[in-house]
């Protein structure tokens, strides 16, 4: 049995479509699948149209229970298709961390009672919540595979170092290798930065990386409001096409498993690009956003700048070496950086700072 994680504690990178969509896809190819949420959110469950607030059992019950009665994964689990069962979750899961803070052996919870399944299932797929906290954890210790989404996007990069420590200290501490995987995630061909972005994880990762590469698919998120995967919703879009190429490449893995310990130990991110800290000082501003050349000028919640103590603004970006314009959208108007006097000017008569990595 094979039980990978889907794990990266940057919110909104697609782990949870690549959950459901994985899991749908290997149970179309008649791999026999649970797919646990261990998300607060119930994503993955409302995205298989469960009602998650209805539930009177969740995972929850099955990590922590005040009963004297055990709550076991089958007690949770419903089935959603053929070959495909779900452990669902809602957002009881999220006070499992102060339930447990005082049980020994509390990291182990998922692990002992996916040991104590009494129905065989060939994978079992992890859905993780966007935070590095005990029940990413839980589910790492669990696992034999991590497969981590990053998303083709300027600000995917970050923390991904701290998430392949945290895979070493699990590796420390159950003495079992777990064994990492990249997919690139909401690739889009007509970006720039989509490129460069999955160029650079290319050459970092090499073989510890899907050769499949998700693209930006609007059905993907219509067949999660309407309760679906995307093998019941439309096996003519591209997001089928892209999630049963993943499901292939895992199956081809099937016969080669074990044999080859995938080693992790370059260092994260890919020499080539330099991490640059931003800062702008604003004590009075509301909101502060950087965007420039290197994100496409996209001032979406990814650009969001955060705010220090002491009124200053920063945000850490990785680039790859190139000349780059950029400014600041501070509240509702857009300026120039404070800290760096070499500028240009821009088509609109203002001033673009402009930085040489
Ligand atoms: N390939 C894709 N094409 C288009 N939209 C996508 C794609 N993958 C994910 N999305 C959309 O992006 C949003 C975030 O995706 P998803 O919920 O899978 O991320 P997540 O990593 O699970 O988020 P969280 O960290 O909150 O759990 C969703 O609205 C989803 O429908
Ligand atoms: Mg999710």
């Amino acid at each position: 049995m094979r039980i990978i994680s889907i794990a990266n504690q940057k919110g909104g990178c697609g782990k949870t479509t690549s959950a459901i969509n994985l899991s749908a896809c290997l149970a179309h190819k008649r791999r026999k699948v649970l797919l646990i949420d261990m998300d607060p959110q119930g994503h993955s469950a409302i995205g298989l149209n469960i009602h998650t607030g209805e539930l009177k059992k969740t995972v929850c019950d099955v990590l922590y229970d005040s009963n004297d009665a055990k709550t076991v994964l089958n007690d949770v689990t419903i089935e959603v298709g053929n070959n495909f069962d779900i452990a669902p979750s809602n957002i009881s899961l999220s006070a499992l961390e102060q339930h447990l803070s005082k049980v020994q052996g509390r990291e182990s919870k998922l692990k002992e009672a996916i040991d104590g399944l009494y129905q065989i299932y060939d994978y079992i797929i992890i859905d993780c919540p966007p935070s590095l906290g005990l029940l990413t954890f839980n589910s790492l210790i669990a696992s034999t595979e991590v497969i981590v989404p990053i998303e083709m996007s300027l600000f995917s990069l970050h923390g991904i170092s701290k998430l392949l420590k945290i895979i070493d200290l699990v590796r420390e501490k159950t003495g079992h290798e777990v064994r990492i995987k990249v997919i690139a995630t909401m690739y889009d061909k007509r970006t720039r930065i989509s490129k460069e972005v999955l160029q650079d994880i290319q050459k970092h990762f090499q073989d510890s990386m899907f050769i499949t590469v998700i693209n930006t698919n609007v059905t993907l998120k219509e067949a999660v409001s309407f309760g679906k995967s995307i093998v019941d919703y439309d096996q003519k879009a591209n997001g089928f096409r892209d999630y049963m190429a993943l499901a292939k490449e895992v199956i081809a893995e099937e016969k080669i498993l074990g044999a080859r310990p995938v080693k992790q130990k370059k260092p994260f991110p890919p020499a080539t690009m330099v991490e640059k800290q931003f800062i702008y000082d604003a004590p009075g501003a509301s909101c502060v956003k950087i965007a420039g050349t290197f994100n496409n000028w996209n001032t979406s919640e990814e650009s969001l700048m955060e705010r220090k103590k002491d009124g200053t603004w920063s945000k850490s970006v990785y680039l790859a070496p190139g000349t780059y314009q950029y400014r600041f959208l501070i509240d509702d108007e857009w300026v120039a950086d404070q800290n760096n006097s070499n500028q240009v000017k821009n088509p609109f008569g203002d001033k673009n700072s402009v930085i040489k990595i």
